[in-house]
């Protein structure tokens, strides 16, 4: 199945796109919204491009000379784009994984066929989902089941993969699946399995804490006017994007309300003196019927936008 760019004409839209200005797509994978990007930038418009997965790099590269690959988990993005501080125009982060990954059992992100318990995003790191699973305690992978994939069975779930992973009949992500599936219910909606791959792959991958840092990055890559939009698909990380933005916008909030009236300038003293870093919320916004019924994928994405100040 092909990778259908989810939400692409509104986040691409939000990033209201400079000529020439410097964007950073950093969730490159198939390259759905970079090639928007690049159309309409410049000759002097510049996109770096960003995958911690060279496989996805290698298979969906394009070749242009205003983009820039960066090889690299998107939290590391200080360190490889120190000399723009305070300059790129625009982020774009379209968070988890692409179809092109979930779809090759190869990868073992998938439920639905079979491969290696691997799901590892960045395939230069050592642990698999199998070395995790086998090395756990079953008290911690149930905290995980049930912290990053709200699974109402996390104990019974944590205790038979570790019943079974010993006794190593747990080998391949069929193995695993059908285990889930003989403990957790059938919902109408979504496959039992769903919940508790994606919080193995969650942990596996410290999806949570690349993204925290990357926020902050983010703020610090962005120059004063520049935008921030991020996709989400499932409510942990929405809610870590929502109270950053809020923090950020609040705090902003807060201090010109105690000395109003306040002007432009005086504000903007205020947030070099202070050298805080604040955030305007522009929106929330959510796929289309139109858009869940041609790609499913996209049911539970929401696009957070929010601009530098
Ligand atoms: C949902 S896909 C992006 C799809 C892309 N926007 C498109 O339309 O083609 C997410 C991509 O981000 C990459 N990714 C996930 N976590 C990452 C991280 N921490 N650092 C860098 N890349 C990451 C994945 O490898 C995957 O290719």
């Amino acid at each position: 199945m092909k990778h259908i760019p989810v939400l692409l004409k509104e986040s691409i839209q939000s990033l209201n796109i400079k000529t020439n200005g410097i964007y950073i797509d950093a969730t490159y994978g198939c390259g759905g919204h970079t090639k928007l990007i690049l159309s309409k930038l410049g000759n002097y418009g510049r996109i770096y491009a960003v995958d911690c997965d060279i496989k996805t790099i290698l298979k969906y590269k394009i070749i242009d000379n205003r983009i820039i690959y960066i090889n690299k988990n998107f939290s590391k993005l200080k360190y490889v784009l120190n000399n723009k501080i305070g300059k790129i125009d625009g982020i774009l982060f379209d968070l988890g994984i692409s179809s092109f990954q979930l779809n090759n059992p190869q990868r073992g992100f998938s439920y639905m066929s079979n491969g290696p318990l691997d799901m590892r995003i960045n395939q230069k790191k050592k642990k698999t989902a199998y070395t995790l699973l086998k090395n756990i305690n079953e008290k911690k992978l149930s905290e995980i089941l049930k912290k990053y994939g709200e699974e109402r069975y996390h104990k019974k779930i944590a205790y038979n993969i570790k019943k079974y992973i010993l006794q190593k009949k747990l080998n391949n992500t069929q193995d695993l699946s059908t285990l889930i599936c003989s403990i957790s219910k059938n919902n109408k909606f979504k496959h039992p399995a769903k919940r508790s791959f994606q919080a193995i792959r969650i942990f596996l991958n410290k999806e949570i804490k690349e993204l925290k840092k990357s926020l902050k990055i983010s703020l610090k890559l962005l120059k004063k006017g520049g935008i921030l939009s991020i996709i989400s698909f499932h409510s942990i990380e929405d809610r870590i994007i929502k109270h950053f933005m809020k923090k950020y916008s609040t705090s902003y909030k807060k201090n010109i309300h105690h000395k109003l009236p306040i002007t432009e300038k005086e504000i903007n003293n205020f947030y070099y003196k202070n050298n805080t870093i604040n955030l305007k919320i522009i929106d929330r916004i959510f796929p289309s019927k139109k858009e869940i019924f041609n790609n499913p994928r996209s049911r539970s994405a929401i696009l957070r936008i929010a601009e530098k100040i």
